[in-house]
């Protein structure tokens, strides 16, 4: 295998089998010329998978180094060995408890590979536990040593960090996510010293991932919207347990469609040094089509971090020379900010195709739109990438606009104004109104009866509904460029 590798971002990831990679909210270590890599696999029994590869690109699936059969044993603090909570399956998509974010280190002094993780019940998020397993070699059967609250509290999305001098240290989200904790780890790794520092309270930080880079930490995580991406942030430090900047922006408003799941340095046989940020696609809709995306990481300054959008990157491990290619998809999701839905085309070529707000798919070509211009005026169409029709507000036979108007797609000849809209700036993040040029209304993105997201619609109304003081924004869209 030579030491030029592309990976494509975005794409399904196989491994040498041809089988999906199942390794999410993920992990990796490098030893001995490969790179390992941990991560959520739910499917049957298993609970954590791990796959190799020398060249970052072709992954061999190395078995499920954690299942439901894994063998127990207690450590010398008091744990939980329940992997089999009564009445699983909620949330689990497959028997037993939920493991999520599993991570591994290596243990210099007991020689012992060490894996922290999350825990749950199946059922809900209620428990917040973190788990520890560890294992003789990197990528065989380890032993699961249970599950426990650290130091009594919550404990959800996780991350671990050793330091150059073997410290490590363990970090998740507690108080129902509102704070990130830093647990300074024991020598051998197995449990709890002390927790050493409460990062950003009341802020809700989660999916955290840690690296340092000329003395400088860096913390990158993602806000709180489950598996719905959300604006990346990255704080820095020049100590982990010391004072940490303010939250700094990490990527796009939706960290280009990810949620970190860790930092991997490389080595290249050059002896230089290199950051890959490793993000996670989930696809809230479907969680098995949950995919990955790989990007390099610059550094403007010591204390900036810097993450772009890359389509493809290739990687020489020998030079450890990292070359980001960028094509343009043309293509765009509407968002509605209010309801965290995305605009879809209900029954696609269908006579009376209508639109709607449907959950975040990213295979769906419903959801997918092209923004074309008019004319010079400013106003675009709204093409649905899978009808090929625009959309439009109806307007009446005589060309007047209708007053009760239901969103239509239509061919762009059947009418003129009715398909042209402008994107108002709204405010400085860069959410936009979305206003009929016939009708001189707006989108409005409604949620179901009593809150309900699952039933949300779209349709034009007034912008007087929108008041952010009783907590509703359905008149803010973002146009998100897909990637
Ligand atoms: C996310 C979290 C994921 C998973 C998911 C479940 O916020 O980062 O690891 O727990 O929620 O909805």
């Amino acid at each position: 295998m030579g030491n030029e590798a592309t990976i494509h971002n975005g794409a399904a990831w196989k491994d040498t089998n041809g089988e999906p990679v199942r390794a999410h909210g993920g992990w990796m270590l490098q030893q001995d010329g490969y790179f390992y890599w941990f991560g959520e696999d739910r499917t049957e029994g298993r609970k954590v998978s791990c796959y190799r590869s020398s060249d970052l690109c072709h992954w061999e699936n190395r078995g499920a180094v954690l299942t439901l059969d894994s063998k127990v044993r207690p450590v010398y603090y008091r744990t939980s060995l329940e992997l089999y909570p009564p009445e699983t399956s909620d949330i689990g998509y497959g028997q037993g408890a939920v493991i999520e974010r599993p991570k591994v280190l290596y243990n210099e002094r007991t020689g012992k590979y060490v894996m922290w993780m999350h825990w749950e019940n199946g059922r809900n998020y209620n428990d917040a536990r973190c788990a520890v397993a560890t294992c003789d070699t990197i990528d065989g059967e380890y032993v699961y040593h249970g599950s426990f609250n650290p130091i009594g509290h919550m404990s959800r999305d996780c991350t671990v960090f050793q330091d150059d001098d073997g410290t490590a240290y363990f970090i998740s989200a507690a108080r129902d996510n509102a704070d990130l904790l830093v647990y300074r780890l024991s020598d051998d790794y197995l449990s709890i010293d002390e927790l050493v520092k409460t990062l950003w309270p009341g802020q809700y930080r989660e999916a955290p991932a840690v690296m340092k880079r000329s003395g400088v930490y860096f913390l990158v995580t993602s806000a709180c919207t489950g598996w719905l991406p959300n604006q990346g942030a990255y704080a820095y430090s020049d100590s982990l347990t010391g004072r940490w900047s303010q939250l700094l922006p990490f990527g796009d408003s939706t960290t280009y469609d990810t949620q970190p799941a860790f930092i991997v340095p490389i080595q290249s046989q050059g002896g230089k040094t290199e950051y890959l940020y490793a993000g996670d696609r989930w696809d809230p809709s479907s969680y098995h089509h949950s995919s990955y995306v790989f990007l390099p990481l610059s550094f403007p300054s010591d204390n900036e971090v810097k993450v772009e959008w890359a389509d493809r990157i290739t990687i020489d491990l020998h030079t450890g020379l990292i070359q980001p290619e960028v094509r343009e998809s043309g293509l765009h999701r509407i968002k509605s900010c209010g309801s965290e839905r995305y605009l879809a085309v209900m029954q696609p070529k269908g006579e009376d195709a209508g639109v709607i707000g449907n959950v975040l798919a990213y295979l769906s070509e419903e959801q997918k739109w092209i923004v074309e211009p008019c004319r010079e005026d400013g106003y675009v169409r709204l093409r649905s990438k899978e009808d090929g029709r625009c959309l439009a507000v109806p307007l009446s036979p005589t060309g007047e606009p209708q007053s009760e108007a239901q969103l239509r797609l239509v061919q762009e000849e059947e009418t003129r104004y009715s398909v042209e809209w402008i994107l108002e700036d709204a405010d400085a993040e860069g959410k936009v109104r979305i206003r009929s040029r016939a009708t001189g209304k707006v989108l409005s993105a409604g949620l179901g009866e009593g809150g309900n997201r699952a039933a949300a619609f779209v349709h034009i109304t007034d912008e007087a509904e929108h008041d952010p003081r009783n907590g509703r924004d359905p008149q803010r869209f973002e146009v998100l460029k897909v990637y």
